[in-house]
């Protein structure tokens, strides 16, 4: 009974069908959606809206925590809903279309969002659509599976619509940490001092005259399409493991090392889970993204605390930890993404940032977002906020990509997301790379002695080696730099064709 949900009675009258509501919703607006990494997000009202757009023109800005889940963003591309999309996204149907042009997305730091929204350098924003699990009896909203930048959307949008979804269990209420900072110049530091830190309210606190409308909905989250570890994960997890092991023996850090953040997706996820074998106990994580391996680390007695944004999970697990999610109250909490990414709380927790690349140079440049320098991939979600502030950053990826065509360690990358100046590790299943307090060209000799992939190494070592002899601080040969790049694009291989015969 959806009633026993919304504890402000005078709300009761405010419920609607999905397609009534989705008419708040006008050409031309700017949409501020909940959805964090296909957990959390707004499932009915998206759907109306694509609808109406078989009839009418539609079109919005749509803005959100980070990617969605139930094929949103892919229904919403097809029905031609969207002009501009922004912070984040991982839907192949919309990738496409952004990389024709057809959709402006805005590629943003996820701690950033909703600072340039405050601050009205971006929005307004019309109409916040926000998924709960109940609403108090002071009108706070009690968000789901993620907290993203809902809070933001919901204090700041003029008209806000729940989607009150009854498959999201009640327990999920007070795992939420709705903290909004101050505004600026006057900002009070924020008070969250370790992963455990509670700072600010169980729900989104909202003068409940601006909810417009509330949606029942049914629907459960997507669950993460995250493939099992395979023999390349596993190395690169081993050699993560015992650098950590050895930055423990240097007496950096202790056995339960520092607060973890681990990306979304298989690498970061088979990093986490070779914790469980691991000689380190009582883990924390701050991170933004919870994913099974915080629950298999939890449930292994290796992990304490964990904050996040978002419970973002396999469906296996899924099935298994939500029915339970109470069980894991007091060890788990749920922060807004400028929280859970905020470069002042990174820092000063001295966070260890494990986040993947799609190519990497040999100087340590990264680039997680752009294949061959021009397509975009998914963006740099929450990467950038982790990687500058972190107390070590580190980048992992596969040596290879399709089959062996690509080199992930290139001369120079097609596109930076983090410079060399952010980037302190990188691993392969190769072997890692050691970048602290090292020069431009003590970097290239470690990346490619310890992170090349054997088919690649002499091509780039004779690449550095006539390099240097040009000089400089980071020597290049310019006209060489996107060789591998432009051999890719015209012969399907970044490997010379005699050396490939060979
Ligand atoms: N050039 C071209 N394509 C490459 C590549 C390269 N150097 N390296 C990998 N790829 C391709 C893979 O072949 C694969 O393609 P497919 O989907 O057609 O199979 C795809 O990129 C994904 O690579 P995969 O090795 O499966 O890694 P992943 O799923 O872990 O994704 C990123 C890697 C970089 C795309 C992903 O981590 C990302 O979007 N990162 C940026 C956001 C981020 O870091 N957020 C962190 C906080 S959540």
């Amino acid at each position: 009974m959806y009633r026993d949900r919304i504890r402000l009675k005078s709300l009761w009258g405010k419920v609607v069908p999905a397609e009534e509501a989705a008419f708040l919703i006008k050409d031309g607006m700017t949409v501020g959606m909940s959805g964090f990494t296909r957990a959390g997000d707004a499932k009915a009202v998206p759907l109306a809206l694509a609808e109406r757009a078989a009839s009418e023109k539609l079109k919005i800005t749509l803005m959100t925590g980070a990617s969605l889940g139930n094929d949103v963003d892919r229904i919403l591309t097809e029905a031609g809903v969207l002009s501009r999309r922004l912070p984040f996204q991982a839907d192949p149907v919309l990738r496409k279309a952004i990389n024709r042009g057809e959709v402006m997305f805005v590629d943003q730091h996820l701690s950033e969002t909703v600072e340039l929204l405050r601050s009205r350098q971006m929005g307004p924003v019309d109409v916040a659509v926000i998924e709960a699990c109940a609403i108090t009896e002071n009108g706070g909203i009690v968000p789901t599976t993620s907290i993203g930048n809902s809070a933001t959307f919901a204090i700041l949008a003029e008209k806000i619509i729940i989607e009150l979804n009854l498959t999201q269990p009640l327990d999920l209420e007070g795992m939420h940490d709705v903290y909004i900072p101050t505004r600026r110049p006057f900002r009070e530091p924020i008070p969250v001092v370790t992963a455990e830190s509670r700072a600010g309210l169980p729900y989104i606190p909202i003068d409940p005259s601006r909810i417009a409308a509330i949606v029942v909905t049914r629907k459960q989250d997507s669950s993460a399409s995250i493939l099992p570890p395979d023999d390349e994960t596993n190395a690169i997890a081993g050699h993560l493991i015992e650098f950590l092991g050895r930055e423990v023996r240097q007496g950096r850090m202790g056995r339960s090392l520092a607060p973890l953040q681990a990306g979304i997706g298989t690498i970061a996820n088979a990093v986490l889970h070779g914790l469980i074998d691991g000689p380190f106990h009582d883990l924390t994580m701050y991170s933004e993204v919870l994913q099974d391996s915080t629950f298999e680390l939890f449930d292994a007695g290796k992990l304490n605390f964990a904050s996040g944004s978002s419970i973002t999970l396999s469906a296996g697990k899924y099935a298994e930890v939500l029915p339970k999610i109470g069980s894991y109250k007091g060890r788990l909490l749920l922060r807004p993404q400028e929280i859970s990414n905020h470069p002042e709380v990174i820092r000063r927790l001295g966070v260890i940032g494990i986040n993947t690349a799609l190519e990497c140079d040999i100087y340590g440049n990264v680039n997680s977002t752009h294949v061959n320098g021009t397509q975009m991939m998914n963006g740099i979600g929450g990467s950038g906020d982790f990687a500058r502030n972190s107390h070590l950053a580190i980048f992992v990826t596969k040596s290879l990509a399709k089959g062996g065509a690509i080199s992930s360690v290139v001369p120079m990358v097609s596109h930076v997301d983090h410079n060399e100046h952010d980037v302190d590790v990188l691993v392969t299943e190769v072997g890692l790379a050691d970048l602290r307090g090292l020069a431009p060209r003590e970097r290239a000799e470690t990346i490619i002695r310890n992170c090349v992939h054997p088919s690649y190494r002499e091509l780039a070592a004779d690449y550095q080696r006539r390099a240097l002899q040009r000089g400089g601080h980071t020597p290049h040969l310019l006209e060489e730099a996107f060789a591998w790049h432009t051999r890719f694009q015209q012969t399907g291989s970044m490997m010379p064709k005699p050396l490939a015969a060979e």
